[in-house]
């Protein structure tokens, strides 16, 4: 897909907007119900203030963290999501754009590339799975992304199957195949760029979730995958205690949104947390993510690593999230429209972008590395952790 670079993660969007099929561009948009949490996500972030210094910064400014055993040359990692046919490439080259710039990538259960593929673009990955299936199936699962070599596990829990969203959810057929595609036609004439990509890998995207694969069976279809995790009764804190002791490795409780549920993630041994409201895609209603990190940092952060996800759009936003208790980030929706824009390269392009706002950021803060930041980098106005009900942006 041709596109170029771009300044800012806004003009990747607008240009994914130009380039994809309305279904695909609203299937990133996502959010549930009214949008008040996706809308919050990003509104904090612009609450947050700097308390910058004008002399005595450091001439060089260094990024690099780890997290969960990874040595990362950002504080930004690629958060798992199950997209499909944003790009023929897809997360391979999301894998490589992230190894490209020396940061780790979570892969999705739900992506359309297998684990092997993506291991091999980027050995720097980490699998994400839901509660899904009985133990046997999920272990299965597992045991393939090990054998492929991933790094560790993020077990992701926020999810309540919400059913609508005010703006209306795209059509997303079980297959696209030719009588799929025609029915899309009007759609996808207009985004002949789109198309063209497809076709030169040889067709339309199948939609089947391959790590989801189940030895003897065929490969499942994104709803088929989705409906036997909706048949799934949710985990006890037991069941994922059992989990992370049978991984015998790094694992990340993603979605935690509260001090009380960050201590059960520490208790039953997690690594790290992500801390999280899936993007504002799961219940409406909840805080902007960054509003609940200072508790959840407060309350755990000698403990266990802390990530922060959702509504990371810029590097400014980084370093507010860093300074206020995490030890990284990672980013969904930004890499995704990088993706859309301009493949691989828009991937990195994005990645730059958030290099570029966190230098500036440290620059002006006067501090030489992002360990170095301090809650005192950041104003917070009074009542920032109480959630705020802000007019949703989403359509
Ligand atoms: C379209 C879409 C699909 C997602 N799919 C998954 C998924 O399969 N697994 C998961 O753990 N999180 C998933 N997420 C949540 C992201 O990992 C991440 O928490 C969220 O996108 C962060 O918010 P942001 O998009 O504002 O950066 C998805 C998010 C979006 C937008």
């Amino acid at each position: 897909m041709a596109g170029g670079w771009f300044e800012t993660v806004a003009e990747a969007q607008r240009r994914a907007r130009k380039t994809l099929p309305k279904s695909v561009y609203k299937a990133i948009i996502a959010g549930s119900e009214h949008g008040n949490t996706m809308a919050d996500n990003l509104a904090a972030f612009s609450e947050l203030g700097f308390a910058p210094h004008v002399a005595q910064a450091p001439a060089e400014r260094g990024q690099g963290t780890s997290v969960m055993g990874q040595e990362i040359a950002l504080p930004v990692m690629i958060s798992p999501t199950g997209v499909q046919a944003v790009h023929p490439d897809g997360e391979v080259a999301v894998a490589r754009a992230a190894a490209a710039r020396g940061t780790a990538i979570g892969l999705s259960s739900f992506g359309s590339e297998p684990v092997e593929e993506v291991v091999e673009a980027n050995p720097q990955t980490f699998f994400q799975t839901y509660w899904c299936g009985d133990r046997d199936r999920l272990t299965q699962r597992l045991e393939r992304a090990r054998r492929a070599g991933v790094v560790g596990l993020i077990v992701t829990l926020d999810w309540q199957f919400s059913h609508g969203r005010d703006w209306g959810s795209p059509p997303i057929p079980d297959k696209l195949d030719l009588r799929a595609m025609l029915s899309f036609a009007p759609e996808t004439i207009i985004r002949p760029r789109w198309l063209k990509a497809y076709a030169r890998t040889g067709g339309p995207p199948e939609l089947t979730v391959p790590n989801m694969t189940i030895e003897g069976e065929d490969p499942p279809t994104f709803f088929a995958a989705y409906g036997e995790w909706m048949q799934t009764p949710p985990p006890t804190w037991e069941d994922l205690r059992w989990l992370v002791g049978w991984w015998e490795g790094p694992v990340m409780i993603k979605g935690i949104s509260r001090p009380d549920d960050a201590r059960r993630a520490v208790d039953i041994g997690a690594t790290a947390i992500s801390v999280s409201n899936h993007g504002g895609n799961n219940l409406d209603g909840q805080p902007a993510s960054i509003r609940t990190l200072p508790a959840i940092a407060d309350a755990v952060g000698d403990q266990v690593e802390i990530v922060l996800d959702s509504g990371i759009r810029r590097g400014s936003d980084v370093v507010k999230a860093l300074a206020l208790g995490a030890r990284a980030t990672m980013i969904g929706r930004a890499y995704l429209w990088g993706l859309a824009a301009n493949g691989q390269a828009g991937v990195e392009n994005v990645l730059d972008i958030l290099t570029g706002g966190i230098d500036s950021a440290l620059r002006g803060l006067g501090r030489a590395s992002v360990a170095d930041l301090e809650a005192s980098d950041v104003l917070v106005p009074e009542g920032f952790t109480t959630h705020r009900v802000v007019e949703p942006a989403a359509g």
